[in-house]
């Protein structure tokens, strides 16, 4: 059972999502190809998820692969589906001693056949765990999933199950990927950058946000503390007083 009783944290947040950027400056600071970066980064992804586990986070959203990132070179692009399939297929196992229940959201149907594959066979051996749920964002962009979202409102209004006059806020995020998850309540961003790119647009609303200067694959679980004990100090009022 994931408990933060060990550790001095308080008021840790139940979702946590990061923009894991900066693993091609890493590998270009030590004179490595870009996908070094990439591979030194998707371990970070183990040791963060280990310490959100471990701090009693609930839910950990990472942006993974944006509608954008299809605009790399193709070599770049392969090496991450490449990846990508084979973090699943090696740590599945490593998720299932964990407890780690794996989801995915974005337009999943862009990937490559054989990564789909991998990616389904990855949620549906994870399905029963009742752990840390790790979402990853794979050819995520928060625009298309709001377009994604509207398509489906009109499909639902026009198969006459749902009324237009019912259509609010929280119907509408009932049309949206992240149907099942609460938004997050703090976004992590590493390597310094000081904005969205397309991610999670609806749902950040009202998130706390937390930039760090660390490069993703230089991200450790001190940084991951450091991180919950500014949110920790945060005063959310939502519009409030
Ligand atoms: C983040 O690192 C990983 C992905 C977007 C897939 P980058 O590849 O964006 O690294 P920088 O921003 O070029 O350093
Ligand atoms: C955002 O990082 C996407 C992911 C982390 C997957 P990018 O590196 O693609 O974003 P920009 O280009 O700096 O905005
Ligand atoms: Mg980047």
């Amino acid at each position: 059972m994931p408990t933060a009783a060990s550790d001095d944290l308080k008021n840790v947040p139940r979702h946590i999502a990061i923009i894991m950027d900066g693993n091609g400056r890493w590998a270009k600071e030590r004179g490595l190809p870009r996908t070094e970066g990439h591979r030194a980064g998707a371990d970070t992804v183990r040791r963060v998820t280990e310490g959100c586990g471990k701090f009693g986070v609930e839910y950990l959203t990472l942006y993974a692969f944006s509608s954008e990132n299809w605009k790399r070179p193709k070599r770049e692009v392969d090496a991450l589906m490449k990846l990508l399939e084979q973090f699943l297929r090696v740590k599945t196992p490593e998720m299932q001693e964990q407890n780690i229940r794996l989801q995915a959201i974005g337009r999943l149907n862009d990937l490559p056949k054989s990564c789909q594959e991998q990616l389904h066979r990855s949620i549906e051996t994870t399905s029963q765990n009742t752990g840390l749920t790790l979402i990853l964002a794979l050819s995520y962009g928060g625009r298309e999933e709001i377009i994604d979202g509207v398509k489906s409102l009109i499909d639902s209004v026009e198969r006459g199950h749902l009324d237009k006059g019912m259509i609010d806020g929280e119907v509408f995020s009932k049309h949206l990927y992240t149907r099942y998850y609460p938004d997050p309540d703090l976004l992590i961003r590493t390597s310094g950058e000081l904005r969205l790119s397309n991610f999670l647009l609806w749902q950040l609303s009202y998130t706390e946000f937390y930039i760090t200067e660390r490069l993703w694959p230089d991200f450790n679980e001190d940084d991951l503390r450091d991180a919950i004990r500014a949110y920790g100090k945060r005063q959310r009022r939502f519009g409030t007083v």
